[in-house]
């Protein structure tokens, strides 16, 4: 996994409890490299696991909970360091329904080496998007917070929900437009 997930990941540790918090997580996760990460290294996505449960310990908020919260803060933190992904999109439904073919084929260029997770369009119309989405590395969670992160961003009024899809590592997301 890229470091730059990483490192956001330190610095909302850091913004929404405390940078001692930061040490406790690093620490406790026994990192073999200190938790010395950079935005361009690729580091085993294991090690986000392991901090993510020393936080959870720490704080007693549940993983699935700190995750979809890390995804949605991740979406702010994308949405600024990434503008020209934005120009010309002015809504969730186009933003999402173009992750596979726009978004994460742009965020290979950047990174040759990233992990990405693929993201089918199952149907997409006014009311409604589905997404499958299928990774072996099984962050549904953290593609659940990254989605609402995309819907807090475009302000619109669109439910969430999931369901395990069928075949193996894959989740289905059913996006609903509320008017
Ligand atoms: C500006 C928008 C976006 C950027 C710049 C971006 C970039 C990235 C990067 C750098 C990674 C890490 C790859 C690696 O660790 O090797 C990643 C992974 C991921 N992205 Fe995106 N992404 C964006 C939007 C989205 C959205 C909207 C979703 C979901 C709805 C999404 C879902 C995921 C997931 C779930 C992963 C984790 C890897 C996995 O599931 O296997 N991304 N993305």
């Amino acid at each position: 996994m890229k470091g730059v997930v990483f490192t956001e990941f330190l610095g909302m540790v850091e913004q929404q409890f405390s940078a001692d918090m930061v040490d406790d997580v690093i620490d406790d996760a026994h990192l073999p490299h200190g938790g010395a990460y950079t935005a361009v290294g690729t580091y085993p996505h294991q090690e986000m696991v392991a901090m993510v449960q020393a936080l959870s310990q720490h704080t007693g908020i549940g993983v699935t909970d700190l995750v979809r919260a890390f995804g949605k803060y991740l979406f702010g933190r994308f949405a600024v360091g990434f503008p020209s992904f934005f120009q010309g999109v002015d809504s969730a439904f186009q933003f999402l329904s173009s992750i596979e073919s726009i978004i994460h084929v742009e965020v290979l260029k950047l990174y040759p080496d990233a992990e990405l997770p693929r993201f089918d369009v199952e149907h997409h119309d006014a009311q409604k998007l589905v997404l499958l989405y299928h990774s072996p590395r099984h962050f549904e969670d953290l593609a659940e917070g990254l989605m609402q992160g995309c819907v807090a961003h475009f302000g619109e009024p669109i439910t969430i929900t999931r369901e395990p899809a069928p075949h193996g590592a894959s989740h289905r997301f059913h996006l609903t437009r509320q008017n």
